[in-house]
């Protein structure tokens, strides 16, 4: 949360300090799932629609790029750009969460203000449930059913589980004090009334207040439309927390069975998002790391109870199909992207693995191979190319979901179960086999063949490959060479479409001279003892920058080296300066990356670079002129040779032609 602080940290102070601490990495990889290759990383990029990864992110130079789309920029753009943020939004939400104190009088950015307004009275509205819950009588029968699920006061504190009184208004009035009578049990005893921002909530006038909790999404409009009512009444309230431990949402669960319907969450706010948040991730998180493994369960009560048993890296979706986010999240958290789906055995869960696997797939398409094989093909697997990363199903269990089954088999039972766990391929094939088991006739051996070859044409080692049909034509009692060929023909599909999806890329080619005038640019970046930013300046100093945001790059630098002459806190300043000028980040950063190329170079061979590169402008600038010269000439009326119109050209042509050598 902000603090309003009576330091006054100029904002621009807080900017270094921010980008100083944001390592990009480790920024980016929250959002995509990134492989190192030599220096740098690459992912697939967020911000365009791509199955082979163009995105790349080099920690040297603090910068990333997508060679595909073109977006590039600091730590700080890309926050910017993937969450949809000013500029100012991302420096607020970084001095936040690095306890930078700033000042934020004078700017006050209403969608950040917002958000943490929604998180504080969130974070009281957990406060108020969790103490229902606790302590008042009409949530004695709340109390039995989480006894009778084996819900502990241990896990109840640990999860901050509550309970909502089945009634319109009881939220509403502790917030906003309104029905005074009420406030004099044992509900409100110990818990302040709501301050915003650490601030007298008397000063907040009370529409504003009910106005907050429906954006939080605690109340609801009434249907008549006048006024609102608690959203959650008489349920258990299940906190939802982001990564870092806030309370962005709630899950809550009916009581009673003709309650409908069963769960009730928040809508999506400016703090929650379904498709991207993960129940129980900030419990799980730690565990994640340690174990190198996630299980994703379907249901609140499923992780609740794997974790009140010891099982701690397990998470939930939360009611919505598994999203690349949900992905990109987890696989920062297991370095070798283990992911257990751990759905309901039913149709729909079954069809929510199918999905979630090829979600996964999607998500890491392009960065490697997903692993194929088990630990006994291991001596077949190529050791430096290790699986980007490895899906396991666990779905073999008595009873109707994880929660029945940890109950009442016990955590040893299920972790066997989690052990035993098979690759997604092998569930997969599995599962078509199992389905189909009594085909006989031609035609039901044709359908199982269909569904399986999509499986079987995506194994990537041929041995394995030719293993599995091995098996499965004898098991179908199948001619091996006829499910052979169909493979094939699959497989060369496959191929036709990647080799398309290159073709496209390549054709992105910047024309020459503005490529000369951000190789001029680079020069500033260099740190090269002999040629310092201030004297590259001075080379740079007659060239004319034709295209507007290089041209604007090059004053900002001019300006900037009155007071930095460091390269990288050259750049730094300038990403700040320029930060809301995204196209000019973009040439910023190809300036950037430009620099790499000319570091072996020597003074002697710079100087003749810098102005060969010089003099090529030149020469690109006037034959530009030249053309555009040419063609008034030929639109000229040419019929009238001695008109004064073509003798003042034709002279310019001669001018320039002179000019060039
Ligand atoms: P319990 O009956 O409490 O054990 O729940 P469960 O998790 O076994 O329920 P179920 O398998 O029916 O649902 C799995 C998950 O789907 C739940 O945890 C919810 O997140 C979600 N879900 C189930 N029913 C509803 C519903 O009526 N509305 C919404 N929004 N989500 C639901
Ligand atoms: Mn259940």
């Amino acid at each position: 949360m902000v603090q309003k602080s009576n330091i006054n940290t100029p904002v621009i102070d807080a900017v270094s300090e921010i980008k100083n601490r944001l390592d990009i990495v480790d920024v980016i990889s929250e959002h995509i799932a990134l492989k190192k290759s030599g220096r740098n990383y690459w992912g697939c990029c967020p911000f365009h629609k791509e199955k082979t990864p163009s995105f790349s992110v080099s920690p040297d130079k603090g910068i990333f790029k997508c060679f595909g789309c073109g977006v590039g920029g600091d730590a700080i753009s890309f926050l910017m750009k993937i969450n949809n943020n000013t500029f100012y939004e991302v420096i607020v939400e970084q001095a936040q969460k690095f306890g930078i104190p700033i000042q934020t009088q004078n700017f006050s950015p209403e969608k950040t203000e917002i958000k943490n307004q929604i998180l504080e009275v969130n974070q009281e509205a957990v406060r108020f449930f969790n103490k229902l819950l606790l302590d008042v009588p009409e949530a004695a029968k709340a109390r039995d059913y989480l006894f009778k699920r084996n819900i502990t006061e241990e896990v109840i504190e640990k999860f901050k589980i509550g309970y909502s009184l089945n009634s319109y208004d009881s939220l509403i009035s502790h917030f906003c004090n309104c029905h005074p009578e009420r406030s004099e049990g044992s509900v409100q005893t110990g818990i302040n009334a709501y301050t915003p921002n650490g601030t007298d909530s008397s000063a907040m006038p009370q529409n504003d207040k009910l106005d907050l909790l429906y954006k939080a999404g605690l109340v609801s409009e009434r249907t008549n439309g006048k006024g609102y009512l608690d959203r959650f009444r008489g349920r258990i309230m299940i906190p939802i927390q982001d990564e870092k431990g806030d309370f962005i949402a709630f899950g809550a669960r009916a009581l009673e069975d003709n309650q409908n319907p069963k769960y009730l969450n928040s809508p999506d706010t400016p703090v929650f998002n379904k498709s991207r948040s993960l129940f129980a991730l900030y419990q799980a998180k730690q565990s994640i790391k340690e174990q190198d493994s996630v299980i994703i369960m379907e249901g609140f009560f499923d992780v609740i109870s794997a974790h009140t048993h010891g099982l701690t890296n397990v998470v939930a979706t939360l009611g919505t199909a598994l999203t690349e986010q949900h992905i990109k999240i987890l696989a920062r958290y297991s370095d070798s992207r283990r992911i257990y789906l751990a759905f309901d055995s039913d149709e729909a869960g079954i069809n929510a693995t199918d999905r979630g696997a090829e979600i996964i797939k999607s998500v890491f398409s392009g960065l490697g191979d997903i692993k194929q094989f088990d630990e006994n093909f291991a001596e077949m697997s190529d050791k430096n190319n290790r699986a980007v990363c490895e899906i396991r199903v666990i779905s073999n269990i008595t009873g109707k979901d994880p929660d029945e089954f940890i109950r009442t088999e016990g955590l040893d039972a299920y972790k066997k179960v989690v052990n035993q766990a098979p690759l997604l391929i092998d569930y997969q094939i599995n599962r078509i086999m199992k389905s189909k088991e009594k085909t006989q006739t031609p035609q039901e051996k044709s359908k199982v063949i269909q569904d399986l070859i999509p499986i079987l044409s995506d194994i990537k080692n041929s041995i394995i490959r030719n293993e599995y049909i091995k098996l499965i034509s004898e098991k179908l009692m199948i001619d091996e060479e006829s499910l052979n060929i169909e493979i094939k023909k699959s497989l060369q599909k496959v191929i036709k479409k990647e080799k398309i999806l290159n073709q496209g890329k390549r054709q992105n080619l910047e024309e020459n001279h503005i490529s000369a005038q951000k190789n001029l640019l680079s020069l500033y970046f260099l740190n090269s003892e002999k040629l310092s930013p201030l004297c590259i300046n001075n080379y740079l100093e007659e060239v004319n920058f034709t295209e507007e945001n290089i041209s604007l790059i090059k004053n900002e630098i001019s300006k900037s080296l009155k007071e930095i002459t460091d390269p990288e806190k050259l750049s730094n300043e300038l990403f700040t300066k320029l930060a809301e000028n995204e196209e000019a980040k973009k040439i910023l950063v190809d300036v950037i990356c430009l620099v790499d190329e000319k570091k072996g170079m020597n003074t002697s061979s710079l100087e003749q670079y810098i102005k060969d590169h010089i003099a090529f402008l030149r020469r690109c600038v006037l034959s530009e002129q030249q053309n555009k010269l040419k063609t008034q000439y030929y639109a000229s009326n040419k019929d009238d040779i001695s008109s004064l119109e073509q003798q003042q050209l034709v002279k310019e042509l001669i001018l320039q032609s002179k000019s060039e050598v």
